[in-house]
């Protein structure tokens, strides 16, 4: 099994570093932290596409600078897990929550070390019983399509695949159900994900799947499920060999960032990233393309989009008091549009009671990172990354700095631009991200 990754020349440089947490906060947040042209692919990192993803670097560059093997790092959005997973390959423990049921399933499989022959025997013997049964078993795989989901999910299936790539589908979902071993089944499960959300296509009729609102395209070349399923068993296998089998393990617990599940001062470092105000990823959206072939019914998955952070309704919603500015923002977008600017108000609580929780499971005399970018809302920049430090000031935080990083949008998956009009100065913004720095102060 091959041992850490590939790369390390950071590391060198940052365990040299001086000073005490604050210190070296600041120090580290003035790097360049662009990390453009860095390999990102090692180990277990692209088992799958997931929309703004971190650069591996990045958590990376704060673990090794702000902790010490066998400290305990969380992310509380945790999303596909890179801060998890760099957590693991630094041999610190990784803590991980998301309410995203493909981003836990991720997140597990990533971190899971699993016996690479095992797993290679099982995939391929899924992917000949599955191929066999759609040789021969055609109409029993037609007959499990019309009753394996109820109305909703049978109507979303039959928009989005055609009828050959569902056959397919079908007979490695009932093959995959099968496997005994839990951790196999959820690579599997992972590997099937893969093949339907990629970043170039998949084996939906969507185009434009992670990016913006998908849409049907049905001239789409058919691309068979079971050769792509085979390929991408090749390919996720070779990440697992990366995996480290270390004595840390990672947990990663289903959960809200706004209630985290966690005790007081447990953790040493935090590093995440948010969504963006306004949902300008939406997940689910995406997600659901690969979750309702794992049993997840539509209806299920719409109530459950409700709770991401960023969402557009403002019904029920506990609206959380503001610093002046923060609230000065909100007025800006509110003169152009009142609704949406209630929706920039949901976000900001959300993020306060999600910074609030990040303090509190926060060791004092510790570091956490928050990386987000901004939006822009009827014309106006939110200025997610001022707004979000005066509230994690409010909450107790010291702001060691914000640095601004340079997104490499071929790269990372982000949300597309709307509209043709040249680039404005917003819009320069969004090509851009922020790095907080938040400190704890000891008591
Ligand atoms: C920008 S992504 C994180 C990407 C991550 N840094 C990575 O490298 O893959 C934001 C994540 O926040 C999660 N999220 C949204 N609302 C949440 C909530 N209330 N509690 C926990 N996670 C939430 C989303 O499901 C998504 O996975």
């Amino acid at each position: 099994m091959s041992q850490l990754p590939l790369e390390l020349p950071l590391t060198e440089n940052v365990l040299a570093l001086e000073g005490g947490c604050r210190e070296r906060l600041s120090t580290l947040l003035a790097w360049d932290l662009d990390f453009h042209d860095r390999v990102s692919g090692y180990a277990s990192h692209n088992f799958h596409p997931f929309p703004a993803k971190f650069p591996p670097q990045l958590p990376r560059l704060f673990i090794t600078g702000l902790t010490q093997p066998g400290e305990r790092v969380l992310d509380p959005m945790v999303g596909s897990g890179t801060t998890v997973v760099e957590a693991l390959l630094a041999g610190r423990w990784g803590i991980g929550v998301d309410l995203d049921p493909l981003a836990l399933l991720l997140c597990r499989v990533k971190t899971t070390p699993l016996a690479l022959d095992e797993v290679e025997r099982t995939g391929i013997e899924v992917w000949r019983r599955a191929s066999r049964a759609v040789e021969k078993g055609r109409r029993d795989l037609e007959e499990e399509l019309r009753h394996s989901f109820d109305s909703r999910t049978r109507d979303f299936i039959e928009y989005w695949f055609l009828p050959e790539a569902q056959v397919e589908l079908m007979a490695l979902a009932q093959e995959i159900d099968q496997v005994k071993s839990p951790p196999v089944r959820s690579f599997l499960w992972l590997v099937f994900s893969a093949i339907v959300i990629a970043k170039s296509g998949g084996v939906s009729l969507a185009r434009d799947l992670a990016h913006t609102r998908p849409h049907r395209d049905l001239s789409k070349p058919f691309r068979s499920p079971l050769a792509e399923f085979k390929k991408r068993l090749r390919q996720n296998l070779r990440g697992l060999v990366e995996i480290v089998q270390k004595e840390q393990q990672a947990s990663v617990i289903g959960g809200d960032a706004q209630r985290l599940p966690l005790a007081e001062n447990s953790v040493d470092l935090i590093v995440t990233s948010p969504p963006y105000a306004a949902n300008a990823i939406d997940y689910m959206r995406a997600h659901k393309f690969s979750l309702v072939w794992m049993g997840y019914p539509i209806s299920a998955l719409s109530e459950k989009r409700r709770e991401y952070i960023g969402g557009e309704a403002i019904a029920h919603v506990s609206f959380e008091p503001m610093p002046a500015d923060v609230m000065q923002v909100v007025a800006d977008v509110a003169e152009r549009d009142a609704r949406k600017a209630r929706v920039l108000h949901r976000y900001y609580s959300e993020m306060r009671r999600c910074l609030s929780e990040m303090y509190r499971v926060l060791r004092p005399g510790r570091a956490a990172i928050v990386v987000v970018g901004t939006s822009s809302m009827r014309g106006v920049d939110t200025r997610t990354q001022d707004c979000l430090a005066r509230i994690g000031e409010e909450v107790g935080f010291e702001v060691a700095g914000i640095a601004v990083r340079r997104l490499d949008r071929d790269r990372r998956m982000m949300p597309a631009r709307r509209g043709r009009t040249p680039a404005s100065q917003i819009e320069q913004r969004m090509h851009e991200e922020y790095v907080i720095g938040f400190y704890k102060p000891e008591a």
